[in-house]
């Protein structure tokens, strides 16, 4: 009996320890990665070029509103207003789940071994992000479109979050904020009907983007198996709820009110909109496929996950 608890132990050890291995090599790559593909914005974009006349600020299609009743009787100047206030929205709320996320990752942190590769790699996200969010806030300005921050509710509910957040539920979020935006910016960056400036933000940032999910995929896939059963449970009921608050806040309504548009129409129109509704799901398939894989979508979470409209 002793013999196979001992066995047993052993066996889990010897995972453990196969798993922390593993986890040195996934960031060794990505370290090698970041040495090679590093972006400073402030050099490599041309910040003072003008802004383009004819040009979009986001992909029409990409466009909360697009091809609704209300799209097809607004003028095309008012479109590509439109386009230029949701840019503006989607990098505010870049820059907030940026900041969010440094912290979770500075807490994840915090217990490990300084000498690691995979704190030395998280080291290097937080470096990336913090050039990122600078990067995004120029880009608002350059647009001339306000900031737009999400509700005090949802700002305080992130507040407690980035707290108490254990560490796959933090990754979870982690991987909801960084692979829709992903999936819109990757339409984006190659997207002649786009402003250069934009084009040029975006490139970057799915360049560097690629690293961090791979590294917060990594890091989840171990934590869904050597995590408690709490843990993983809990894992799942939060981050659908940051689903289901994510496809509320993702844009912020008073973009319509800045255009000129009724908000609460226009808002009516967006829930009503199949197109919308493809966009939201496709932009969400490639995390849902994986969150499903490794056992994240299941009971109440993934009942929380189709309520946000980001499962099929
Ligand atoms: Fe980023
Ligand atoms: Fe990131």
């Amino acid at each position: 009996m002793t013999t196979v608890t001992e066995d047993s132990e052993l066996a889990g050890l010897r995972d453990a320890l196969g798993l922390l291995k593993d986890r040195e090599q996934v960031a060794q790559r990505l370290l090698e990665s970041s040495a090679k593909h590093s972006f400073d914005p402030d050099k490599e974009l041309d910040w003072d070029a003008p802004v383009e006349d004819g040009k979009w600020f986001w992909p029409p299609e990409l466009v909360s509103l697009y091809d609704t009743p209300l799209w097809r009787r607004m003028s095309e100047e008012q479109r590509m207003d439109l386009a230029r206030h949701e840019a503006a929205s989607l990098a505010s709320l870049g820059i907030w789940f940026e900041i969010i996320l440094m912290q979770l990752l500075v807490r994840h942190i915090y217990d490990k071994s300084v000498t690691s590769a995979h704190v030395r790699y998280a080291l290097t996200e937080i470096a990336d992000e913090c050039r990122h969010s600078m990067m995004f806030a120029r880009m608002i300005e350059k647009g001339g479109a306000p900031t737009y921050p999400v509700t005090k509710l949802n700002h305080n509910l992130a507040r407690v979050l980035k707290t108490v957040s254990t560490t796959p539920g933090s990754f979870a979020c982690t991987l909801l904020g960084e692979e829709i935006l992903d999936w819109m910016q990757r339409l984006t960056f190659p997207d002649e009907r786009v402003q250069t400036i934009v084009r040029g933000v975006t490139r970057i940032h799915v360049v560097e983007e690629a690293r961090h999910v791979r590294y917060a995929r990594e890091e989840l896939r171990r934590q869904m198996v050597t995590a408690p059963r709490w843990e993983r449970e809990l894992t799942r009921v939060s981050s659908g709820e940051a689903a289901r608050v994510f496809s509320i806040a993702f844009v912020n309504p008073q973009v319509y009110t800045n255009v000129g548009l009724d908000r609460r129409e226009a808002l009516a129109q967006v829930k009503a909109s199949g197109h919308r509704r493809e966009v939201m799901q496709s932009g969400a398939k490639r995390l849902t496929d994986f969150l499903d894989d490794i056992g994240v979508l299941r009971g109440a979470g993934r009942r929380l996950w189709k309520s946000s409209g980001l499962l099929a």
